[in-house]
């Protein structure tokens, strides 16, 4: 079920000459009219991903990571590279774990994206290599508001900044010549960049620059608009920005070191690049002391916007709770400069149905963390139900997955999911209306999903045509705008799945499966394709 990459290799050997691997087309993030498409040697694709833990993507773990890649189905597996690893000596590099990844993943036929452990992860410098953390003076972490030592790194430093940007552009330059398959289709640059502990760094150093004036790119109309400033705003960071300033200088400050980082990769090689978030609650707007500062958090895009345009994409960690809050990071981070992509999110039952929502915003893809075992010994039946809130669909879905990713780019793709009070949902479809009953069982008597995870996407072909994908909800179809008040029908719905661009049905549900109101999507996620007749 694994998308199959382009078997650049064998057929290289076979023609005798690597150009042909060569020519292939650059993974690339293309936009019109606002909405995004992520284009996989030249064509649409979604990334139905898996993270590893942390400590995972080393050679003696893979094969438990391959067993839960196959396990959950995915197309995409997200793997870290580790600094202290690859650059064990100052400006001596060692790519063999990342080489190792890069073959295995071929021989799985699973894309990559890798995440760079560099300068930030989680707000720390935890894998700088030895020889910076042990020259912390040469190699700085922030100070807090009393002086207290903070375990973050300093984002002003320009000895890191230096470092960090030699060994991110050799990472990719190492890709250029070793990646001309294009296993590697994205790059995530810092993982969750910031810092936990204090607002920002307040040393003397970078006190001095907080103290100066705002840098002239903030200070554009629009930027100034979208952080709710008065257009004429000039001066200090307090000055301009008030009680947000601390957390708007961080921005500012860490956004510029990453978006340079960035810049130098790119230069070397024009992957898909993009930045993690560690999210605050997006409903509340809680003061940053109250989650990590400095990174891409909902209210400060249009600061990274600004300070790192070498990165394609501002991409939310899902792992708050609850749907409101949920919908609203999704609502969030899907704007017109900045496709929609969540590259972690928890395996919890309830976390899935999450999918859909990034198909119906056009997003590039969606990946739980922590897929494989972490060697702890799992047998492959706790394996299997411990990534099943994602497999199931994964399964469903990644046979259409191109179809997808070109339909979520023309704006087909509608969807709904289960709320904690499992209440009602309509999708609107022009002419017609999608009433969603959440639960499983008939629809009279429908039994509640204990997890919420009640969810369906479904993509309008033609004005009376539909695909429905999802599963643990019912869906009953209403005459609405011209047809409303219309006696109609089901001309038909077909149960089957997508193979090579084509639907092949199954069966043809009639009888008990459509006549008590509407067709059910029941435990497993299901395909159907619906016609409806006015009469
Ligand atoms: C978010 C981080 O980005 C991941 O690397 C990992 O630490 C998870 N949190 C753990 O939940």
């Amino acid at each position: 079920m694994m998308k199959a990459v382009l078997p650049c290799l064998a057929l290289a050997l076979f023609f005798g000459e690597r150009s042909f691997c060569q020519s292939a087309a650059m993974p690339t993030i293309i936009e019109k009219n606002g909405r995004h498409e992520l284009l996989v040697d030249g064509k649409p694709f979604f990334v139905l991903g898996g993270q590893v833990h942390n400590s995972s993507a080393w050679p003696g773990m893979l094969p438990k990571v391959w067993e839960a890649a196959a396990q959950l189905q995915l197309n995409t597996l997200e793997a870290p590279v580790y600094w202290e690893q690859i650059e064990p000596q100052a400006g001596r590099f060692d790519f063999s774990v990342m080489d190792t990844l890069l073959v295995q993943a071929r021989r799985h036929r699973v894309h990559l994206v890798l995440l760079w452990f560099g300068t930030w992860k989680n707000g720390s410098n935890h894998y700088m290599p030895a020889w910076m953390k042990a020259d912390g003076r040469k190699y700085p972490n922030i100070t807090g508001k009393n002086g207290q030592p903070i375990d973050s790194p300093s984002p002003h430093s320009t000895a890191t900044l230096e470092q960090d940007m030699k060994a991110f552009t050799a990472v990719l330059h190492h890709l250029k010549e070793a990646d001309a398959e294009h296993t590697v289709i994205m790059v995530q640059v810092e993982n969750e960049s910031g810092s936990w502990g204090s607002v920002r760094d307040y040393s003397p150093a970078a006190q001095k620059l907080f103290e100066g004036p705002v840098p002239s790119q903030l200070l554009k109309r629009e930027i100034l608009k979208a952080l709710n400033r008065p257009a004429a705003s000039r001066g200090t960071w307090t000055g301009v920005f008030g009680d947000r300033a601390d957390e708007y200088f961080q921005a500012w400050s860490v956004a510029l070191f990453v978006g340079k980082v960035a810049a130098a990769g790119k230069a070397e090689y024009p992957l898909p690049l993009y930045v993690n978030a560690a999210l605050r609650d997006p409903l509340t707007d809680p003061p940053a002391t109250n989650y990590e500062s400095g990174g891409p958090t909902d209210n400060v895009i249009p600061i990274w916007k600004a300070a790192a345009p070498a990165i394609d994409v501002l991409a939310p960690d899902i792992y708050l709770q609850g749907s409101e809050r949920i919908l609203k990071v999704i609502d969030l981070y899907d704007r017109p400069d900045n496709a929609l992509f969540v590259p972690e999110t928890g395996l919890e039952p309830e976390k899935g149905k999450y999918l859909y929502e990034v198909f119906a915003h056009g997003g590039l893809g969606f990946s739980p963390f922590g897929i494989d075992d972490n060697n702890d010994g799992e047998t492959a039946e706790a394996l299997a139900a411990r990534l099943a809130p994602f497999s199931g669909d994964y399964a469903a879905i990644e046979p259409m997955q191109h179809e997808l990713a070109q339909w979520t780019f023309e704006g087909k793709i509608k969807a709904v999911v289960e709320r904690e009070d499992h209440t009602q949902q309509v999708i609107g479809l022009g002419s017609w209306q999608a009433v969603v009953d959440f639960g499983t069982g008939e629809r009279t008597e429908l039994q509640k999903n204990p997890a919420d995870d009640g969810r369906v996407m479904i993509i309008q072909l033609g004005e009376n045509e539909f695909l429905a994908i999802g599963a643990r909800c019912h869906i009953m179809f209403k005459p609405a705008g011209k047809n409303s008040g219309k006696a109609w029908q089901y001309l038909k719905v077909e149960e089957g799945s997508y193979l090579n661009g084509e639907f092949k049905p199954l069966r043809i549900l009639n009888g008990d499966e459509t006549d008590w109101g509407g067709p059910h999507l029941g435990i497993k996620p299901t395909v159907l394709r619906i016609s409806l007749v006015t009469r």
